[in-house]
């Protein structure tokens, strides 16, 4: 187990975690981000998700790729939300509403880092706080975020996370998985299955409505595995919405189950990620960009669909919606969530 430190542009660091395998997971003290998971299969390595080689890239071309997101990922409709019988408005900055956290939110932030090898893991730790009234949110907000590799090939991501005045919570990491190692390929030959019975539909503005819906006999029932293309090309309204899929899946809560959560296969087989997390929901979005992506993105990521998210949290819209679960993080309580990645290779 090793962890090798190296300069990541002009002020931030890179974290790479190397297991007695030869996997390699490497995360930046900017954003919290993870930037590479590059794995041994037979002779070759291959690298499993999107990422830039320096901060400076991320911030001229996608600051959200790999990011911690928060304080709440997803949409916050016209920017504002009850709390305690107060009003809170919050910075808006996707037009009406406010999306992960606001302007400038955790995925731009330079985090504290602290390192840490054992005999059989290694982890990085990244802390933040977030000032009371940052974007308009109460509370000093005090997190940390740590990234664990294993001997069992198993990347886990957990949060701790505490604030002085009552608040909202709902953070996530913003992976790309492309599990054929190739970034300029779709993802839509990759198998995917998710426990879930139900998702959240979106309306016109990318907000969900409240609505749970049945995936039976939908574009959305990925229960047993099939590819992600089903998603991409149906012609279900909410699939042409967004172009794919941007959808929270609401999980059927089965952490302590064998099967995981989420499961996604690369076209050749060669690798699977399993996914199980603490968190009620995954919103999966299949990057879609379109095919006049207009960001200067490096020229490989400009294909529609290059990527696939599994972005766990509590689906977006909870403080409207509390049948979605729990975003509100009472002063002084501590918050905890864990997701894990195991690297079937
Ligand atoms: C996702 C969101 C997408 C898009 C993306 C950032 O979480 O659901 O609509 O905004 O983040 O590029």
């Amino acid at each position: 187990m090793n962890i090798i430190k190296s300069a990541f542009g002009e002020h931030a660091k890179l974290f790479t975690m190397i297991n007695d395998n030869g996997v390699q997971l490497a995360v930046t003290d900017f954003g919290a981000r993870i930037v590479h998971l590059n794995v041994p299969i037979n002779n070759e390595r291959r690298e499993l998700i999107l990422g830039f080689d320096s901060a400076e890239e991320y911030i001229a071309k996608d600051h959200y790729i790999g990011a911690t997101i928060g304080r709440v990922a997803g949409r916050i409709a016209n920017g504002s939300f009850q709390l305690n019988q107060t009003n809170y408005q919050v910075v808006k900055n996707e037009n009406d509403n406010t999306l992960h956290g606001g302007p400038d939110s955790f995925e731009m932030a330079y985090w504290q880092s602290e390192t840490d090898i054992s005999d059989n893991k290694v982890s990085t730790s990244f802390t933040h706080t977030s000032p009371n009234q940052n974007n308009g949110f109460p509370g000093n907000l005090t997190v940390k975020v740590t990234y664990t590799l294993d001997n069992d090939n198993v990347w886990q991501v957990s949060y701790e996370a505490n604030s002085d005045a009552m608040t909202l919570f709902n953070p996530t990491n913003h992976v790309y998985f492309n599990l054929t190692g190739h970034p300029a390929k779709s993802v839509a030959d990759h198998m995917l299955s998710i426990d879930a019975d139900h998702f959240a539909p979106l309306d016109d503005q990318n907000l969900t409505t409240g609505e749970q819906r049945d995936v039976s006999q939908t574009a959305f029932d990925f229960r047993k595995a099939k590819k992600v293309n089903e998603a991409l090309i149906s012609v279900d309204p909410q699939n042409q919405l967004v172009g794919g899929l941007d959808h929270p899946f609401l999980l059927n809560q089965a952490t302590d189950s064998d099967i995981p959560q989420a499961r996604l296969v690369s076209p050749d087989q060669k690798v699977a990620i399993n996914m199980r997390t603490t968190a009620p929901s995954v919103v999966v979005f299949t990057a879609n960009f379109g095919d006049d992506y207009q960001l200067p993105m490096r020229q490989e990521y400009l294909i529609n669909h290059g990527g696939i998210t599994l972005e766990t949290q509590v689906a977006p819209g909870a403080e409207k919606y509390p049948a979605f679960g729990n975003i509100v993080l009472p002063a002084n309580e501590v918050y905890q969530a864990t997701t894990r990645f195991d690297i079937d290779i």
